[in-house]
């Protein structure tokens, strides 16, 4: 098998956890980084468990010509700037084997097809990191499923939430950084999985067409003066003058284009969930069948008393966004490969060697910006989204939220105090 050589742009908490992942995956030698924080942990990890032996690069261009693959993992407003420096050194001769973008591809349309357009121009094959598509337990549901569709039918119902109790980085509390708030954030993921859990064996990830979006987003727990005063005081973010939303939801209706039969996706998102940490949910209903996913649900708790509670060094080693160092913790021992990191590697290690994009590229990125504006754009009208509409669709093309924008005041309800 050939060896590909990746290279990192961001050294921040996504990063670590794909190299966690990449303990697990072979063919992939991890050889540099680029980050505006120091990387040493990042190389001391890849070295002890011999992923490679990565440098420290000043800057991307610098490190092309070192590595196959770019992994753009840095924040989402240093996005564009990045991807021109990467088209530039491809047109500069420099040629690479794969390009990778975490979730989401871009923070509106405007952007994404700007990046899309750069770097198709190169050719270079692409791959869209959203992790959850390649969670064994999806996977593993359409799998285990698929001869009780092919008789009875493709589901006609999944609803999928991410929530947890906020991000690590100031930045992703910054509407204007960020692209929003919750479902900028983490809608992309519940998008996907959510079409994805849809679309009936054996089609592709954009097979059903998207009609019609709608969306309630609200600011329900951080805007209250107390938590507003811990966002200001941790990372210096005002919620009382630049709100983004901590609860979302809504339903996106899709179009299977052979039977024209409707079918719905129904999300939830939200940076309050006040209880042990990441919770991935999935569940999905087709006749006569029907699916659930819990990722808080393991195989092993492990319970600490008040007495003891100290001895809990580190609490994310339990589970991402631990909330608690004591009492019942749910342990889950190979977060990694459980939300799709490894194989979401796996599989674009090898479209790459063939010299092809991965299972959900950019322009699959793309389609879900799409969806996530059209869930603002209708939150902000209190109205469905007609996605069939060609004026509509021209209007998103060029649409940015308010949220995104720094006027979340006008749109949420932040209370007074
Ligand atoms: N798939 C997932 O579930 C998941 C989880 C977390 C983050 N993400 C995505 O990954 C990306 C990074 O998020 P994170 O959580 O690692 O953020 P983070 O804040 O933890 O880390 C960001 C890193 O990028 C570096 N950086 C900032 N500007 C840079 C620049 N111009 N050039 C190079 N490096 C730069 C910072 O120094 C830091 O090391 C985001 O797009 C986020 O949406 C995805």
């Amino acid at each position: 098998m050939e060896t590909l050589r990746y290279g990192f742009v961001g050294g921040g908490f996504v990063t670590a956890f794909h190299l966690r992942a990449l303990c697990q995956v072979r063919g992939i030698e991890v050889a540099g980084f680029v980050s505006k924080d120091p990387v040493d942990h990042l190389i001391r990890f890849a070295t002890e468990n011999r992923l490679g032996q990565p440098r420290a690069f000043q800057s991307v261009r610098e490190m092309m010509p070192e590595v196959d693959v770019v992994a753009v993992f840095a924040p989402n407003f240093v996005r564009m700037e990045i991807v021109e420096e990467i088209v530039d050194g491809l047109k500069g001769g420099t040629p690479l084997k794969g390009l990778i973008a975490e979730k989401p591809l871009a923070r509106n349309m405007a952007e994404g097809r700007k990046m899309i357009e750069l770097v198709g121009a190169t050719g270079v094959p692409t791959a869209y990191f959203e992790n959850q598509i390649h969670m064994k337990a999806v996977m593993g549901s359409k799998a285990q499923l698929e001869p009780v569709m092919q008789t009875m039918g493709p589901p006609v119902l999944v609803r999928s939430g991410e929530e947890h109790a906020g991000p690590h980085s100031g930045w992703f509390w910054d509407p204007t950084r960020q692209g929003g708030g919750v479902m900028s954030d983490m809608g992309c993921h519940c998008l996907a999985v959510g079409w994805f859990a849809l679309t009936p064996p054996g089609k592709p990830p954009a097979f059903l067409q998207p009609q019609s979006v709608m969306a309630d987003l609200s600011l329900l727990k951080w805007g209250q003066p107390r938590w507003r005063k811990e966002l200001l005081n941790r990372y210096g973010v005002d919620y009382s003058e630049t709100p983004a939303e901590d609860f979302a939801t809504g339903m996106v209706t899709y179009r299977n284009p052979e039977t024209g039969a409707l079918v719905k996706a129904q999300f939830t998102v939200s940076w309050m969930y006040d209880k042990q940490g990441l919770r991935l949910s999935l569940d999905g209903i087709g006749p006569g069948y029907a699916f659930e996913m819990n990722s808080l649900r393991s195989p092993l708790e492990v319970f600490i008393g008040d007495v003891a509670a100290a001895s809990l060094a580190d609490t994310e080693m339990a589970l991402e966004k631990q909330q608690a160092s004591r009492g019942l913790l749910t342990v889950q021992p190979n977060e990694a490969d459980l939300y799709g990191y490894t194989d979401e590697n796996v599989e674009a290690a090898a479209a790459f060697r063939q010299g092809r994009s991965a299972l959900l590229d950019w322009n699959y990125g793309l389609e879900i910006v799409r969806l996530n504006a059209a869930a603002y754009l209708s939150a902000e009208r209190g109205a469905v989204v007609d996605l069939t509409d060609q004026a509509t669709l021209d209007e998103l093309e060029k649409y940015v939220p308010l949220i995104q924008q720094g006027r979340g005041a006008e749109v949420l309800a932040v209370p007074e105090g």
